[in-house]
């Protein structure tokens, strides 16, 4: 089978600089939809049209299996399909997508394939309360389809029709180039209407099957921003019933964003409002708190993360604790049982089995030992103003409050860091490190007062 998927059309209804099909759905370009969905047919030709300056289309989706056709002028999608024809198999037959119908199941698909076999027309066609704006399908007393209507072209008794085109069709083998060359512009909309080449096949004795999608969402189309995010409503509940079946534990199923591929063990509970970006892993029994957003992140088993608390491109040790309110960039990577509390930052950092750093840090450029313990405030001065440094503290090294590490510097193995230290040279093991300071105390000491209102009366 050919596959043909439609992209070259207007798309003014967005209201955007960006093309239509790369406006994004679950976190991935509505064409990038199409044409997974797609490549799960097995095609043997897959030919995607797009409107000339597609550079952005052709460049996302560039793939070894995909062909681009040009259409240079949207005249409409019979057109659309007559352009790509010269790079098709002529003995196969031909599935024409859209690239703004996103939700469209393989399963679905098959189903109208297989009805039309490479002699059938086949249509995909749907019955609709409010049809409106659809090409409708027209019958004849025994049912036969006759052709198809567009909303603009249709009589009354037309438009009272509620089974509509939804635009998918199955073209059979060897008859779209004959059908296609002898379309007319005589429409409302002055294009050529690939719906028109129904009405060949039926003169040319060819019949036609139909086919419904098993549910109705499959065929909504993406136009302006506001079914943008009704799609994306109905992707996001379809990935949490999908999560819900796995036995994952949603605090709410309407209160989950996935905008990639989230991967969950046993017994993984998801608080609400959590986001969900690229590839995500939760081991058996991760625990996520509300408003957590995970992007790229690995959480091995039995991990908490607290509310508020945005892991990037970072590894998160088994049984480990992070947040409320913390912050992993990329490159941190923590081993199992550690600790990372309120206001802690760390980026590009390997922290060993149970080390802790509980509040208020920055731990960057950096490796921390087995149980090592920073104290509130602790912060890695890892940035010259040129160049990053790290900072390497060996196992069971305690860091008091408020120590700033400058790098590059050493704290060897046991040693103590007093409070409110700068650490600017390397700490021998076992030894404690302090800057001398004095503390003094003014005696009788007035502090300055605010003059009240009343002395300007
Ligand atoms: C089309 C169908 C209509 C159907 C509806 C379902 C025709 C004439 N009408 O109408 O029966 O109910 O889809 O959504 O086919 N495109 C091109 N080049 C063009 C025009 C369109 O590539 O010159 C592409 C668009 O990018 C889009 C698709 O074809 O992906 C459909 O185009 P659109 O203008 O949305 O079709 P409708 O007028 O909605
Ligand atoms: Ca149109």
């Amino acid at each position: 089978m050919n596959i043909v998927i439609l992209t070259a059309g207007g798309g003014t209804r967005m209201r955007s600089a960006r093309p239509k099909a790369l406006h994004p759905l679950a976190g991935r370009p509505l064409l990038t939809h199409v044409l997974e969905t797609a490549r799960a047919l097995q095609p043997v030709k897959q030919v995607v049209v797009v409107s000339e300056n597609a550079d952005d289309i052709r460049r996302v989706v560039a793939a070894p299996d995909i062909d681009f056709a040009v259409q240079p002028q949207p005249l409409g999608t019979g057109h659309a399909l007559q352009c790509a024809l010269s790079r098709l198999n002529p003995a196969l037959p031909i599935l024409v997508l859209y690239g703004d119908v996103p939700l469209i199941c393989a399963a679905t698909l098959k189903r109208l394939i297989q009805a039309a076999g490479s002699n059938r027309y086949g249509i995909l066609t749907a019955i609709l309360d409010r049809p409106a704006g659809y090409g409708r399908i027209v019958r004849d007393s025994a049912g036969c389809v006759l052709r198809i209507v567009e909303d603009r072209d249709a009589n009354g008794a037309e438009r009272a029709v509620d089974e509509i085109n939804t635009g998918i069709v199955s073209i059979p083998a060897g008859r779209a180039a004959g059908w296609l060359a002898a379309l007319n512009t005589h429409n409302a909309q002055g294009e050529r209407y690939l719906t028109d080449t129904v009405e060949c096949a039926v003169a040319d004795g060819v019949e036609i099957v139909t086919v419904q999608p098993e549910d109705r969402w499959e065929i909504f189309g993406v136009n302006s921003q506001a079914q943008r995010t009704q799609l994306e409503r109905i992707v996001q509940r379809n990935i949490a019933h999908a999560l819900l079946n796995d036995g994952v534990r949603l605090a709410d199923a309407a209160r989950i964003d996935v905008r990639g591929a989230l991967k969950c063990g046993r017994d993984v509970s998801i608080d609400v409002n959590c986001v969900f970006e690229g590839r995500v892993v939760l081991g058996d029994g991760v625990c996520i708190g509300p408003n957590c957003v995970l992007k790229n992140a690995v959480i091995d088993a039995g991990a908490v993360i607290r509310a508020f608390t945005h892991i990037e491109e970072a590894n998160i040790g088994a049984r480990s604790v992070i947040g409320p309110y913390a912050r992993l960039r990329p490159g941190a990577a923590l081993d199992a049982e550690v600790h990372i509390g309120n206001f802690v930052e760390v980026k590009s950092a390997h922290l060993k089995q149970g080390a802790k750093v509980n509040h208020l840090s920055y731990i960057g450029d950096a490796d921390i030992g087995a149980r090592v313990n920073l104290g509130a405030g602790a912060i890695t001065c890892n940035y010259d103003g040129a160049r990053k440094h790290r900072t390497v503290i060996e196992d069971d090294v305690f860091i008091g409050s408020d120590t700033q590490l400058v790098a590059p510097v050493r704290v060897a193995r046991g040693a103590t860091i007093a409070a409110g230290t700068t650490v600017w040279k390397d700490v021998p093991e076992r030894a404690l490190a302090l800057n001398e300071k004095t503390q003094i105390a003014r005696l009788g000491y007035r502090r300055p007062e605010k003059s009240s209102k009343k002395d300007f009366k």
